[in-house]
Formats: structure tokens, C-alpha cells, sequence
């Protein structure tokens, strides 16, 4: 069996293993044992001293290699920063007026993917598969057949892919696109995004030559092991807190890092205007909000961070009583089992994002709810997510009522449609699992390499 290597910005570290980590970097890392892998990436840090050359850092856990890189003052600025998180990011989820793009951020997000480029290479054995993930190393593909390497090299894009309009105000889109097509697969959330890209190969000057296999792996979570985490938390002494301080009202829950993509400034508003329109609500019902702060460097995330300060605290200023609080807006991050916990426990799941690649809270919800009394799940329709649980209470929040709407209408459903459509949603979430999401883009990888090394 050949390795897997699997290349992302962020890598799970062994020494971060207690910590909280999500689904995905434990899927990843379950993939990455039974092969004797190898994970590659930025070590988070930077180095104010820095200027070129240096070595990755090797550690070893369980028989897989993690090899990090850190980054300069400047590389992170314009690569990370810069490029990926004010360009690409914004681009990515369809927000055109937050891009700040210019030559010399697109010129360091090259120079980060040349770097990382070069250090791959002499870590490898010989019969590798490399797995790249996310927007942050689009060219590293091309970058990696450029210095030799043959194995075969997928590429897997957590966010959304946007339409050509949108495509082709990217800074370097031609050449981005370009090398997205030396990859021997591209892997898609969904058929939307694989469209948006085939509509922009469509546009470009000239066919690829060997044309790269495009796939949707709708990424996924497994179930019974999210299942079983939040009941332990459930049953932790903060699971046990947070039940007595509920006075037996009803609880509504959002986790989401605190980003303009998410819909949290939407979703507060649709929250006030529950509370207005619906006065028999009022005191019976809790909205927690956990969003610990992401990217705070980059300017529209204080921006967003500030108004929705404003917006909890006009909240609560409005309708709270000396007893009742209705909105809990905490910006941290809490344990893993600590937040599949406060899901199991809430009653109704806010997934309410204005785009979003898949969101595998919307995920984690439907599976943390007891199968005899489950909550409901409002899911907005430009979540990736959507697309598998059309048995959510679907909402579109660019329009304010029908989020209001949705949330009234989760906040009084009926048990027995409660049960119907958790039903539904967890078998699908059952067959398309974390398992099949890895295994299902491996093979395709394998094949789509050795169908091109065939046709070459
Ligand atoms: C999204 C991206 C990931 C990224 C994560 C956290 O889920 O798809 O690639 O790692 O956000 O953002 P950060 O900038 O902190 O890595």
C-alpha cells in the first residue's frame, strides 16, 4: 500500500492530540496510521528572525511523520494573511467587495506554495500519494511535478468553488487555474462547485492537455463516535452546568468560528425579530452562540467581531429580564466534547451561513441528538451541507423572515416530524461517512493517476 502524504495549511499535531480537534483532522490522522503516513504543513508559528532558508521540523506519533514548516514575518502577511485569507477566502465565498488583492500578495502566496514545494520532496520515499487540501496550496501541485515528484497528487477544495464571473476577478486566475489542472484529481464538496469549475475551464484560452478527473466528496463525519462524544459531554460536570442554568427553557445553539461567511450578524437580527414578533417565546427559550475569534488580523474580522458585540448586547439590553438572559455570545473555543455536549443538549441547531463549503456542525448536530426526542436543524441553503439534508428546515438568509420563520418553526415542531426528518438525515449521514469521504477520493486518486500515466 502506498503512503499517504497529506499536505494542508494547518496539520493536527500529535502534541495537540487532547486538545480540540475536529472531525476532520481525526479522520485524516486514522487514514494516516493505517498507512504509516506522512502530514506536511505550516507549524502556525512565525518567525521574526527568518530570511530563507531553514528546515522542516520532524516529529513521530503512532508511525506517522509530521514534518512543519514555520513562516517569516512577510510570508504569513502575504501568503496567509494576504492572499489566502483576504483574496481567495473572500472570492471563494462569493464576497467581492472584502478582496484586497495586489501583486505582491499573489507574488508571496507563490513563493509560500515554492516553498513548501521544496522541502516535500526529500521526505518522500518513492511510492507516495500525495493528498493536497484547501485554497491556501492551490499550485503546489504543478510546483511538485516542476521539481520531479510522480506520484500521483489529488487535490481536495473545503470551500466553495465560485462561478467564472466571479472566478475571473482572482488576481493570477489564469495561471491558478492552470495549475489546478496539473493535479490528477480535484475533489468538490458538492456538484455546484465542480460545475462552477468546469464552467471556468470553459472559459479558459486554451483546453488542458491532460485534463485533470474532477469528483464531489461530500466530506462527513462519523457518526457513532460523535454520537458517543456528546453524550459525554452531556453528562460532564460543565453538560450538567449548563443544564441547571437553563431553568428547563428550551435551548438553541450556533458554533461557528466568528467569520463574515457564517451569517452570525443574519442570525442575531433574525433572533430579535423572533423575540419581537413572538412575545409567548420570550423566556422560554435560550440562544447560545459559541464563536471564538478567527483571523482577528485580518480587518473584516473586527469589524464583523464589533458589530455583533453590538448587536448581543442591544440584544439582551432589549428583551432580557433580571432573570433571563436570551442571548450567550462567547467568543472561545470550548473542548470538543464540551460543544458536541451544548448540540446534544440544544433543541434546535442554528447552521445559518451565507456560504459555506460543507459545515460539519450542521453535521455533528443532527448526530448528537437523542434519536427518540431530536432536535431541529435550520440549515441555510448555500451551506454544502444543504445539499445532503434536504431534511433540515431549509432557509435562505439573505431574507430575513424566512430565517425568523425557520427558527419559529424548528423552535415548535411536532415530535413526530421531528423524528421523520432526523431519521432521514442520519441515514444519509451514516452512508456518506468520514470513512467513505477518504477512502472514496484515495481510490479515485489512484485510478485517475494511473489513467493518465497510461494516456501520457
Ligand atoms: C476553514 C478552512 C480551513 C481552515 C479553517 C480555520 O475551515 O477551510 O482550511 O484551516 O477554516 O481557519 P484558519 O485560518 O485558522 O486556518
Amino acid at each position: 500500500m502506498s503512503r499517504l502524504v497529506t499536505v494542508s495549511n494547518r496539520v493536527a499535531l500529535p502534541s495537540q492530540l487532547q486538545a480540540a480537534q475536529g472531525g476532520l483532522a481525526v479522520g485524516l490522522r486514522a487514514a494516516l496510521e493505517e498507512s504509516g503516513g506522512l502530514w506536511f504543513g505550516w507549524d502556525g508559528g512565525v518567525d521574526e528572525r527568518l530570511a530563507g532558508a531553514r528546515a522542516p521540523r520532524l516529529q513521530e506519533a503512532n508511525g506517522v511523520r509530521y514534518a512543519t514548516l514555520r513562516l517569516s514575518r512577510s510570508e504569513y502577511n502575504r501568503y496567509y494573511l494576504g492572499f489566502a485569507n483576504q483574496v481567495l477566502w473572500p472570492l471563494f465565498h462569493y464576497r467581492m467587495s472584502y478582496i484586497h488583492g495586489d501583486n505582491d500578495r499573489l507574488t508571496g502566496y507563490w513563493a509560500v506554495n515554492r516553498l513548501f514545494a521544496e522541502h516535500l520532496p526529500p521526505l518522500l520515499g518513492g511510492d507516495e500519494l500525495i493528498w493536497v487540501h484547501d485554497y491556501h496550496f492551490i499550485p503546489l501541485g504543478q510546483l511538485l511535478r516542476e521539481q520531479g515528484v510522480d506520484a500521483p497528487i489529488g487535490f481536495f477544495l473545503h470551500t466553495p468553488f465560485p462561478p467564472w464571473d466571479i472566478w475571473r476577478a482572482l488576481p493570477g486566475h489564469e495561471a491558478l487555474l492552470a495549475a489546478l489542472c496539473r493535479y490528477d484529481l480535484i475533489g468538490f464538496q458538492t456538484a455546484i462547485d465542480r460545475d462552477n469549475f468546469l464552467d471556468c475551464l470553459a472559459h479558459a484560452p486554451a483546453p488542458p492537455e491532460r485534463p485533470p478527473r474532477l469528483g464531489v466528496f461530500p466530506i462527513g463525519i462519523d457518526v457513532d463516535q460523535v454520537a458517543a462524544q456528546a453524550q459525554r459531554g452531556l453528562d460532564s460536570q460543565q453538560g450538567r452546568r449548563l443544564e441547571r442554568s437553563l431553568g428547563g427553557r428550551r435551548l438553541v445553539v450556533g458554533v461557528d468560528r466568528l467569520d463574515y461567511s457564517k451569517g452570525l450578524k443574519s442570525r442575531f437580527e433574525a433572533y430579535e425579530r423572533l423575540l419581537e414578533a413572538h412575545p409567548e417565546q420570550r423566556d422560554g427559550v435560550t440562544f447560545l452562540q459559541v464563536a471564538p475569534i478567527s483571523r482577528g488580523d485580518v480587518p473584516e474580522y473586527e469589524e464583523i467581531r464589533e458589530h455583533l458585540e453590538y448587536l448581543a448586547g442591544h440584544i439582551n439590553g432589549r428583551f432580557a429580564e433580571y432573570d433571563w438572559m436570551p442571548l450567550r455570545y462567547l467568543n472561545r473555543g470550548f473542548h470538543r466534547t464540551n460543544v458536541l455536549g451544548f448540540l446534544a443538549r440544544s433543541d434546535v441547531g442554528l447552521v445559518t451561513p451565507m456560504r459555506d463549503g460543507m459545515n460539519l456542525v450542521a453535521k455533528e448536530f443532527v448526530a448528537a441528538q437523542d434519536p427518540a426526542d431530536p432536535g431541529a436543524l435550520v440549515l441555510s441553503t448555500h451551506a454544502g451541507a444543504a445539499q445532503e439534508l434536504d431534511a433540515a428546515v431549509q432557509v435562505n438568509p439573505y431574507n430575513l423572515d424566512e430565517l425568523v420563520e425557520g427558527l419559529h418553526r424548528a423552535l415548535t415542531m411536532p415530535l413526530a416530524e421531528r423524528r421523520e426528518r432526523w431519521e432521514r438525515m442520519v441515514g444519509i449521514l451514516r452512508r456518506n461517512d468520514i470513512h467513505r469521504w477518504r477512502t472514496a477520493f484515495v481510490e479515485t486518486l489512484r485510478e485517475a493517476h494511473s489513467a493518465r500515466g497510461a494516456g501520457a
